[in-house]
């Protein structure tokens, strides 16, 4: 029995995998490519990403090219069991498990740094932190990293800005090809699925408060206002907030669009930005969704305590806090990454840009790694460039190539009007 059903979870998994290959071109010969210039050889990967079907096509990739990979989740509820039962197929080890509670989704991680690594892959710094916190008798062996996540960014500079960190990091996060796509397309369509998903609400006519208008909260922005939201959007940062003014959103304080908001959506990668006078004041029937990286962007404990009762699981992912008056505010995912866990995460063809830069970016690590001294470094622009040149090629996009005398036009300040 135990054993069919596990063999059902195996071919749920492979189909949902093939079915995100067939929208990732560009991995997908990445790792033809891979399998043919074996470059991680003998080099050993730990990964702490999210498990969907998108990273195992990643996993898949690096394995054509010879590393030997273990992986571990980057998120307690984000995990594709299915996927996660069908990459040991792929001979990849993974410690992921839908679900599991932190102390569980903390020793997963260290399973995967059991490997030993030479290479890490984080996905917001989780992974990195217990290297370097905990599991500091395996930093020597440590060449280098990728980060794929804005989060993990900022916690990997406040590191090396303070020397700890001891490995040279790269941000995959700050391609153009991530940031631009990823973060603004993949997080603006999937967030707005997870909402949906999760609450069947319409958003037509609704108010939709955006909290961070980054490259992420956008890319919210502009779906919801596709679909017929008014959206109102809130800053700290003057130069964001005169842009979403510009694109024509209405920007307000949180405290104002508190009572205003049928959903909203904090996107900021900051903590406490709906605390409990905003929830106290909010409308009966209000939706909470976060798709920053932590949960930590909606105060959950603020929540509960204005609670006089929790209905959990009332739609899948949503839980309905009741408070004193009778209001309902119904926070979705536990106040965690809102697309990957009511909705799928991004598209295929999203992630096909990021772990397409994520590959290419190991692959230049295993050349150079040994080379960089520790720090943040960027993915080298070829690689940016050759993403979107194998994307565009993958559509049969072609664009225009500069002239000798545009070349030298542009590098030239002797050339004039
Ligand atoms: N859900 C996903 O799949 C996904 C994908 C990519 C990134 N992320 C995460 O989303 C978060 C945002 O990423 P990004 O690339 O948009 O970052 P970003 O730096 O481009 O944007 C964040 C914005 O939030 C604003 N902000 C900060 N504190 C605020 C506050 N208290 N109130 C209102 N605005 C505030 C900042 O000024 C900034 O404009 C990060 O945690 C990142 O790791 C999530």
């Amino acid at each position: 029995m135990g054993r069919d059903v596990d063999s059902e979870l195996v071919a749920a998994g492979e189909r949902r995998i093939g079915w995100a290959a067939r929208a990732m071109p560009v991995l997908t010969a990445l790792g033809e490519r891979f399998a043919a210039e074996r470059p991680l050889d003998g080099l050993r990967i730990a990964a702490c990403l999210h498990v969907t079907a998108e990273t195992a096509v990643l996993m898949g990739a690096l394995r054509a090219g010879g590393a030997e990979v273990a992986l571990a989740a980057s998120n307690p509820l984000s995990t594709q069991d299915d996927v996660a039962a069908a990459l040991a197929g792929y001979d990849v080890a993974v410690h992921a498990l839908a679900g599991v509670d932190r102390a569980t989704y903390y020793r997963h991680i260290h399973r995967a740094l059991d490997i030993g690594p030479d290479i890490v892959l984080d996905d917001g710094c989780d992974l990195v932190n217990i290297l370097h916190t905990e599991r500091t008798e395996l930093l020597d062996g440590v060449t280098a990293g990728c980060e794929e996540t804005t989060t993990g960014i900022i916690r990997l500079r406040q590191m090396a800005a303070e020397g700890a960190l001891r490995f040279p990091v790269v941000a995959v996060n700050d391609t153009r090809t991530k940031r631009m796509f990823d973060n603004r397309y993949g997080t603006g369509q999937s967030t707005i699925d997870g909402i949906m998903r999760a609450t069947n609400t319409l958003l037509a006519g609704k108010t939709v408060v955006v909290a961070g208008f980054g490259y992420c909260g956008r890319g919210v922005a502009e779906r919801a206002r596709g679909l017929g939201a008014r959206v109102v959007v809130t800053e700290i940062d003057p130069v964001k907030a005169l842009d979403a003014s510009l694109q024509g959103y209405d920007v307000r304080l949180m405290r104002e669009a508190a009572p205003a908001g049928d959903v909203f959506v904090t996107v900021t990668g900051n903590r406490d930005v709906i605390r409990g006078e905003h929830l106290a004041v909010m409308k009966d029937g209000a939706i909470l969704a976060n798709a920053g990286h932590f949960d930590v962007e909606i105060d959950v404990r603020a929540l509960d305590d204005l609670a006089v009762d929790v209905h959990h699981g009332v739609r899948p992912s949503t839980d309905e806090y009741v408070l004193a008056d009778g209001r309902r505010l119904l926070l979705l995912a536990e106040g965690r990454l809102v697309n990957l866990t009511a909705a799928e995460g991004h598209p295929a063809a999203v992630m096909d840009m990021s772990f397409s830069a994520q590959a290419l970016a190991v692959a230049w690590l295993a050349r150079e790694g040994a080379e960089l001294a520790p720090g943040v470094y960027d993915v080298p622009e070829e690689v940016d460039v050759e993403v979107a040149r194998l994307r565009l090629a993958a559509a049969g996009i072609e664009v225009d190539v500069l002239t000798g005398e545009q070349e030298r036009y542009l590098h030239s300040w002797r050339l004039g009007s």
